[in-house]
């Protein structure tokens, strides 16, 4: 399994904020928003990962994330030379996934709740075993604004609909999605919409179709952010603020999940760290890891 992060776009809600910087490299309270979607795929245990932005934002990205070996990860990097669509990231990435199934994540999501892992691990056997694609479904107050799903009388998936004017129900797809390998040859089949897009939704379509994509419905103990406009950039780093506080942990912390997945050593977290420790973020790593046994 490899993973892939989108992060281009044009960011037009964010502007003039996003005129001069990427939007997935504005911080989330503690850390870039990047970290999250990074997070996500560590979290998965996915350790090839393909970040894909723009031409002119690529290298603050390299330099931001590197190689990815701090985090025992590998990282590499392609452009996409205009907002054409979150579906073209498989065109883009094809040799980079080779044969592999692939997960992609959208740059601006925030995924934090109970049970991730397990749904990780349940979206991978189905891509892995079962040459199924899965995505989540959250419920939300404006699906109009996301892919959103509709649902027959026994809950079982019908249509997926790309901001439809009457949502034809309150969940939307999050912007988290495992696919087996044949997502390539479907991603190069479709059409682009009457946006000029290559929608992940009528790949998804396709998926159902076929009775073959799976949907999560996401429990409501569970927080899917997305951070594409001022107030839900705000408010992701108020909530983001508020749960590091009151719980004292970290979210998308990278070292911690790097070290929980035994990818890096205590030592390579401490010296990380280091490079961190007049902020929150390394003196949370430091308190929690220097006295760890290995
Ligand atoms: P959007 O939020 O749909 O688009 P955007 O980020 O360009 O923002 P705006 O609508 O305000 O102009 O994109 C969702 C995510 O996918 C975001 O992280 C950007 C990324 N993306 C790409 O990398 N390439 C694309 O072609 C598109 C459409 C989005």
């Amino acid at each position: 399994m490899k993973g892939i992060i989108l992060a281009g776009g044009k960011g037009s809600r964010l502007f003039p904020v996003t005129t001069g910087v990427s939007k997935q490299l504005l911080p989330v309270y503690d850390k870039p928003m990047v970290y999250y979607p990074l997070s996500v795929l560590m979290q998965a245990k996915i350790k090839d990962i393909l970040l894909i932005s723009t031409p002119h934002d690529l290298d603050q990205y390299k330099r931001l994330l590197g190689d990815g070996s701090q985090w025992g990860i590998n990282l590499s990097y392609l452009k996409q030379d205009q907002p054409n669509g979150l579906a073209e990231a498989f065109i883009i990435g094809e040799s980079f996934i080779k044969d592999d199934p692939i997960c992609l994540v959208l740059g601006d999501n925030i995924f934090h709740g109970p049970s991730f892992s397990k749904y990780l691990k349940d979206a991978i056997h189905q891509s892995t075993r079962n040459q199924k694609a899965t995505i989540f479904g959250v419920k939300v107050k404006d699906p109009q604004r996301y892919g959103v799903i509709k649902f027959d009388k026994n809950g079982d998936a019908l249509k997926i609909e790309e901001k439809p004017d009457l949502p034809k129900s309150d969940f939307a797809v999050a912007g988290l999605y495992f696919y087996p390998n044949s997502v390539i040859e479907i991603s190069k089949k479709i059409k682009p919409s009457k946006r000029g897009e290559l929608e992940i939704s009528s790949v998804n379509q396709i998926y159902l179709n076929e009775l073959k994509l799976h949907v999560e419905k996401l429990g409501s103990g569970f927080t899917w952010l997305d951070t594409g406009t001022h107030e839900s950039l705000l408010e992701a780093s108020q909530f983001i603020q508020t749960i590091e506080k009151r719980q004292g942990i970290k979210v998308g912390c990278l070292e911690e999940i790097a070290f929980e997945n035994k990818w890096i050593s205590k030592e390579t977290v401490i010296k990380n760290a280091n490079l961190l420790k007049h902020t929150d973020y390394g003196e949370f790593l430091i308190k929690k890891y220097l006295n760890v046994g290995d």
